[in-house]
């Protein structure tokens, strides 16, 4: 097992070069399956979380050759339609395989999935969808079962809530067919519509009709192709974060300013100066911070994917924030381990208080979650003394050199191995 160690208090300097979108490409290599082509992936993390879906792949008849952040992805002549829970459990988004399998196969066998434990995060919209475009789905001693009974060849389907991932497995089945189908009350996240570009690349036909309503028209083969994931928007939020919270200026590399508008602003609200220096990079260059109301809502509304930092940071403004999780129950488990480091934040229900302080002592920590996890590295960076996080297999998930990036800017911060 691994921990990390940091020594709280240095000052951050530098630059930090932005990976590529985990959450982007996720479902771009689930779509993987639905092309026989060769395709090439640049700009793909290097994380456990894309480590286990080239996995996955290659147990649904994809050879994979990774060199650096580029993914080579050709067919082997051993397809298959059953996704092992071994490979889904640790992850949600394997579940995304069911869309392009069914597209494929007619049928497909997916274990349910795992990932962080912020919640209940059923799969019922996914199943919904499937159902009303000729699909019937069964669970089976953990696995969803899913065959063909019937064809139709015009489908409208509305969304109840608006799920990322529901969206993504609507588009993954749609678009390998000759069916038309029209999505209503989608997620419009960017990472949908870096998956949306990368289909409509490949030879689809994904129309937009209104901000959250698109059409598919279906084609009988799409074409093989190389495409650049979009940088990470919650990784830049993230680093913006730990430019704040210990007061150093720092600039970052590789991103998406469009992408980053809605955090980009909030923060701004909350009092950090943020100079756009190109579509590609900024400089955030920290101020007193001031208390803020927010909720975390569907993209372009401020991310839930950035709560947990966000808190962090709030914890050092003047008077007293508050935070409604709108999107996941259960979203608040780094709470406990940040009111263990001396932060002052209360919980009902689905709103934190927080308490502006201006202290923070190191810790011995461990989270349940990604973005949990990152949030106590960011407290970490300016507690006084040592911090200490445990578990950090969910930070390997999802954030790429994460320590090294940290290190490189001053932080003093490593990872140990511990018994
Ligand atoms: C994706 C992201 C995750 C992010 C989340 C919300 C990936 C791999 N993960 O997760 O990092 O936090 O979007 O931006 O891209 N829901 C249902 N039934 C369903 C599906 C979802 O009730 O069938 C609910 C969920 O429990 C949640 C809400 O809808 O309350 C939104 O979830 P969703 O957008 O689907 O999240 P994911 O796609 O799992």
């Amino acid at each position: 097992m691994k921990k990390i160690v940091i020594e709280g208090g240095a000052k951050l300097q530098g630059s930090i070069n932005i990976s590529g979108s985990k959450n982007s490409s996720l479902p771009i290599l689930a779509a993987t399956l639905l092309i026989d082509e060769k395709i090439i992936l640049n700009n793909v993390p290097n994380v456990k979380d894309i480590l286990t879906m080239v996995s996955l792949l290659e147990t649904l008849g994809k050879k994979i050759k990774i060199k650096n952040n580029t993914l080579e992805i050709t067919s082997t002549n051993k397809p298959s339609y059953f996704a092992q829970y071994e490979l889904v459990k640790t992850m949600r988004a394997g579940i995304l395989v069911i869309g392009p399998l069914l597209a494929k196969f007619n049928m497909a066998k997916v274990s349910l999935p795992g990932g962080c434990a912020i919640g209940a995060r059923p799969v019922d919209i996914h199943l919904d969808f499937l159902s009303k475009i000729g699909y019937e789905n069964k669970v089976v001693k953990g696995y969803v079962v899913s065959k063909k009974k019937f064809s139709k060849n015009k489908i409208s389907f509305f969304f109840k809530k608006i799920s990322v991932g529901a969206t993504e497995t609507a588009i993954l089945s749609s678009c390998l067919s000759s069916k038309e189908v029209k999505l209503i009350n989608i997620a419009i996240e960017p990472e949908v519509i870096d998956l949306i570009n990368f289909l409509n690349r490949s030879g689809t036909n994904i129309k937009f009709i209104a901000k959250r309503s698109l059409i598919i028209k279906g084609v009988k083969n799409l074409r093989g192709l190389k495409y650049q994931i979009m940088p990470d928007r919650i990784e830049a939020g993230t680093y913006m974060v730990a430019s704040a919270i210990t007061n150093s200026p720092l600039i970052l590399k590789n991103i998406s300013v469009v992408h980053l508008k809605n955090i980009i602003n909030i923060f701004k609200k909350i009092g950090l100066n943020i100079k756009i220096l190109s579509d590609r990079s900024l400089k955030v260059l920290p101020g007193r911070l001031k208390s803020i109301r927010i909720k975390t809502v569907p993209y372009p509304g401020f991310p839930t994917d950035m709560q947990a930092q966000l808190m962090s940071l709030l914890i050092f403004a003047k008077g007293i924030s508050e935070i409604k999780e709108d999107i996941f129950e259960n979203r608040f488990l780094h709470v406990l381990e940040l009111q263990r480091m001396g932060a002052k934040i209360e919980i009902k229900n689905n709103k934190a208080k927080i308490i502006g302080i201006d202290y923070l002592s190191g810790a011995q920590v461990m989270a349940t979650d990604l973005r949990a996890s990152v949030c106590l590295v960011l407290a970490g960076l300016v507690a006084h003394g040592k911090t200490e996080i445990n578990r950090i297999y969910h930070l390997e998930r999802g954030y790429e050199n994460l320590v090294k990036k940290l290190k490189n800017c001053g932080a003093k911060i490593k990872i140990i191995n511990v018994r």
